[in-house]
């Protein structure tokens, strides 16, 4: 063979692994040019709340995505087991996505309601009250840790730059509406639902009185996969099939 002849010129062999890096990088890249395209656009899909916002950053920062994915395949157990397949539409305001490669843990791409907030709770403090046979590591000081959300408006503005549509409303009033999320007689709580469709508005650590880092990630956890109507929704053909 003739690479030989390559491997001792120096300047070809560059000139070689520069395009061999451009096509490969041109296939890596070209697709995200048409992403937007192949998003479908569903109903009921809205951007995180701040409170919400907040679980999820937790979710990340404890690292459940090592044991949990969040991403049901199209695979019929996994459908059978977890509930309609996951749409790309579903993870479009994540940023990063969390579909996670691990299962050490179920999925929880639809976990929202399938349990109490009761449950989760008893859950995060000891796994094991309510799976005896659970090898999920205790998480109990979330519940002890008041949530530090002074930089949640930077988030939801952070958010806004790599494309999440948050209003300005949305955006200047992160305060107000992560609080009136976890208290339903707030007076803010009317305005926080009609800013945030679909969203739950009550106290989810059991503990009224302050805001821990459980509230934000049992909210979190309780809108997973709640937010698309699988009752009404209908798969589209893509556009040239049609
Ligand atoms: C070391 C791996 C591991 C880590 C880390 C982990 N989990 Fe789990 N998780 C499990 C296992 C195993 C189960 C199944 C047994 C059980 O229900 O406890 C589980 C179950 C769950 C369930 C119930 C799911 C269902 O459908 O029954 C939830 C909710 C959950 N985990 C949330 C979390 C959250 C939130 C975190 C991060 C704070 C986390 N897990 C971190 C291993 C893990």
């Amino acid at each position: 063979m003739n690479h030989g002849w390559l491997e001792k010129n120096s300047f070809f062999m560059l000139i070689g692994i520069i395009l061999v890096v451009a096509v490969g990088g041109a296939v890596e890249i070209a697709p995200l040019f048409w992403v937007h395209g192949t998003v479908e656009k569903i109903d009921g899909m809205r951007p995180y709340t701040p409170l919400e916002l907040k679980g999820r950053n937790i979710y990340v920062r404890e690292g459940c995505y090592t044991c949990h994915s969040q991403q049901v395949r199209t695979l019929r157990d996994e459908v059978e087991r977890y509930g309609h397949y996951s749409l790309a539409a579903e993870s479009m305001y994540d940023h990063p996505f969390q579909w996670g490669s691990g299962r050490t843990g179920p999925d929880l791409a639809r976990v929202g309601g399938k349990y109490s907030d009761e449950w989760h709770r008893a859950h995060l403090v000891d796994p094991r009250s309510v799976v005896p046979e659970s090898i999920m590591p205790p998480y109990k000081f979330l519940f002890s840790k008041a949530l530090d959300y002074r930089d949640v408006g930077q988030m939801l503005t952070a958010n806004r730059m790599v494309g999440v549509p948050y209003s300005e409303d949305q955006i200047t009033r992160a305060k107000e509406d992560l609080e009136a999320q976890t208290d339903p007689n707030s007076e803010g709580a009317d305005d926080f639902r009609k800013r945030y469709a679909k969203a739950d508005v009550r106290d989810f650590d059991g503990e009224p009185s302050r805001i821990t880092e459980g509230d934000a990630l049992i909210a979190y956890m309780q809108m997973l996969g709640t937010l698309v109507d699988f009752k009404t929704y209908r798969a589209q053909a893509p556009e040239h099939r049609r």
